[in-house]
């Protein structure tokens, strides 16, 4: 039986290639973009029959429906649904210098659009066996870790904050899903060289990064609930 997976923000970057691991795994996967050219044209550049371009906008509500009866026009399940899409917008800004609306768009894709991704798209989650949710998040996230230094010090408050909001997404849910399913748990990839920090040298290449996401993605180990690094489990 065919399996689905549908990865956000997948037009470019880790995204594209998470689409191009999956799909190379035998899934059918829809490849999510708010901007249909850019989409059609990630479609084409793989060459994977088994890759469908899905349009979807994480912060048009009207968008999330349309691409969830997309969806379901071809199947009754998702078997892993990754919210991958993400803006970093205050790089170069200190808490102090934040503008406010910055902040809201980046809550409003980080946190709101994942958000709104797992409750529309949950019922067919939930009809796939051993149904998965994937968070992509940063470690810069992780309270324990930024306050102890363990990670690249950009104290980017709305980069920051609006994926800390994410991971409380994932326990949030993880807690309510409990043992029933669906398994639901946060990935950092970890500093990767993309477009979202302006291709800053010296990070890891969108492929290693995806593979990261693409291996606890289709692990049989149970990860609910938990936020992950390349190296496992990571404090909140
Ligand atoms: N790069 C890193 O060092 C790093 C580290 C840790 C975590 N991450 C996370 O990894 C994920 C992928 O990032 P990346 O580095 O691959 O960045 P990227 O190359 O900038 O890709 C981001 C993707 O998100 C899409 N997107 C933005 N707003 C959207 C919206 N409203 N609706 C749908 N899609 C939207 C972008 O689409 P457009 O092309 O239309 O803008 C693009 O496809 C993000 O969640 C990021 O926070 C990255």
């Amino acid at each position: 039986m065919t399996k689905y997976a549908l990865v956000t923000g997948a037009n470019k970057g880790i995204g594209l290639e998470v689409v191009r691991q999956l799909a190379e795994k035998e899934y059918h996967v829809f490849l999510g973009a708010r901007n249909e050219e850019l989409g059609e044209k990630a479609v084409q550049s793989l060459g994977l029959a088994n890759v469908s371009f899905l349009h979807v906008d994480v912060t048009d509500s009207g968008s999330i429906k349309h691409a969830y009866q997309k969806v379901q026009e071809v199947s009754e399940t998702l078997d892993i649904l990754i919210n991958n899409a993400g803006v970093f917008l205050d790089h170069h800004s200190t808490p102090s210098q934040t503008n406010e609306e910055t902040l809201r768009r980046e809550f409003d894709v980080n946190f709101f659009g994942a958000f709104q991704m797992i409750q529309t798209f949950l019922p067919l989650v939930k009809k796939a066996e051993g149904g998965k949710i994937v968070n992509v998040t940063t470690d810069m996230a992780s309270q324990t870790m930024f306050d102890n230094g363990q990670t690249a010090p950009i104290n980017a408050l709305g980069y920051n904050a609006s994926k800390t909001a994410m991971n409380a997404l994932t326990l949030a849910f993880g807690k309510e899903f409990s043992d029933n399913g669906p398994e639901i748990f946060g990935v950092t990839p970890g500093f990767t060289t993309t477009d979202l920090n302006g291709n800053a040298p010296g990070g890891k290449t969108k492929a290693e990064s995806a593979q990261i996401i693409t291996q606890y993605a289709l692990d049989n180990a149970n990860y609910h609930g938990k936020i992950l690094d390349k190296n496992g489990i990571i404090p909140w």
